[in-house]
């Protein structure tokens, strides 16, 4: 409805405004002039299969082998497939929600069923959403396959503990059902170097799937370049499905994610201080507007809150896009259970989120 239009401030999709870092364009650029033109491996490059590696091995100090390792078309593509691969049609899909609805759709497409598990929100000191584990575990009927976990999640911010990654581990070993991590916030954390994972307690034979993406840390969204972590034994059939689905990645855009691998360490720790400072600037008004509820997300670049005596989020996003021309998304899009709450991405430059609140404060305040 108001794509494109510039008098209105565009706080809805999960992305950043700032532009990939020159040095990470120019490493395409080259890779480009150098020939990097051609198929390529399905699964990705072995030297980016290797970076990823590395990368993981820096952040857990865990080796991960790049035999776990299929480069992908983005991080969706990394869910798509992973979807291919562990779900028939009946098969049950549990997702913690409210979740980003790509997910969901994915599993519908491959004829799952489908079943949003809520986190609680709670108005307390410390975290605010809580995951109900024994409830989760009472979901998981004999068809279940598969339990979508987004940690940090869009658009909560909640952060799932390891102890809480163990507890769910073990009991999908026993009832044999796959845990599909998507970690694609994991680094976008405000109080430590990176978000507990999956990838920390699992062996490698485990049927996980660890979905990543260059999207958030490096401010690469458009690239459309993720990654699964997944069992080694799991390499052919991933290497199948890449075959066709995409074919795979560009290889001169694989070769500049080598880059922002070993060189963008500085990108993330922008990307976080700026994601910080927006979620002061948010956290600063909201706590002066007494309709809505709301607490400063651990993780990731969601301000996600409720609104009191708001019936309709779409409605009331369409209108306040009209009224005051600031765009956010509404809570519907995440599960029923969004109908009251709407979502805001605060990756932004500050004083444009400075003007955005300016202008929200005249509805909410
Ligand atoms: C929770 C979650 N997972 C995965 C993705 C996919 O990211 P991309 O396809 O840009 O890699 C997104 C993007 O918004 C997301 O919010």
């Amino acid at each position: 409805m108001a794509l494109g239009n510039r008098d209105v401030i565009p706080l809805w999709y999960g992305e950043s405004d700032v532009k990939t870092p020159a040095f990470i364009c120019h490493a395409a650029a080259t890779a480009m002039e150098e020939g990097y033109t051609f198929y390529t491996h399905k699964r990705g490059l072995p030297e980016l299969r290797e970076a990823l590696a590395d990368y993981s091995q820096r952040l857990y100090g865990l080796p991960v082998g790049a035999d776990r390792i299929t480069v992908t078309s983005s991080g969706m593509t990394a869910i798509m497939i992973a979807m291919q691969v562990v779900i028939d049609p009946g098969d049950r899909v549990i997702l913690v929600g409210p979740v980003w609805p790509n997910a969901e759709a994915a599993a519908n497409i491959m004829g799952g069923e489908v079943c949003q598990l809520p986190l609680r929100y709670e108005d307390g000191e410390t975290q605010s959403w809580h995951l109900d584990i024994e409830y989760l575990f009472a979901m998981c009927t004999e068809n279940t396959r598969a339990i979508f976990i987004n940690s940090p999640g869009n658009p909560t911010g909640w952060m799932m503990s390891t102890r809480e990654q163990k507890e769910i581990l073990e009991f999908c070993r026993l009832r044999n059902i796959w845990i599909i991590a998507d970690e694609v916030y994991s680094r976008i954390v405000y109080d430590r170097l990176v978000a507990p994972s999956f990838l920390e307690v699992i062996e490698p034979e485990d049927s996980v799937l660890v979905v990543n993406s260059f999207s958030k840390n490096w401010a690469m969204t458009g690239w459309r370049l993720g990654w699964l972590t997944h069992p080694p034994s799991f390499a052919k059939p991933f290497s199948d499905l890449i075959e066709f689905n995409t074919s795979g990645t560009p290889a001169f855009l694989q070769k500049a994610c080598i880059t922002a691998l070993n060189d963008g360490e500085h990108v993330i720790n922008d990307m976080v201080d700026l994601c910080r400072e927006g979620r002061d600037i948010v956290g600063t008004a909201m706590s002066e507007w007494p309709r809505v509820r709301y607490r400063a997300p651990e993780a990731a670049f969601y301000a996600f809150f409720a609104l009191e005596g708001m019936e309709n989020s779409l409605k009331f996003a369409k209108q306040l896009v009209l009224d005051v021309g600031v765009g956010l998304a509404p809570g519907t899009a995440f599960g029923p259970e969004g109908a009251g709450w709407l979502r805001l991405c605060f990756a932004r430059d500050s004083s444009e989120l400075s003007t955005a609140m300016d202008r929200l404060a005249n509805v909410f305040a």
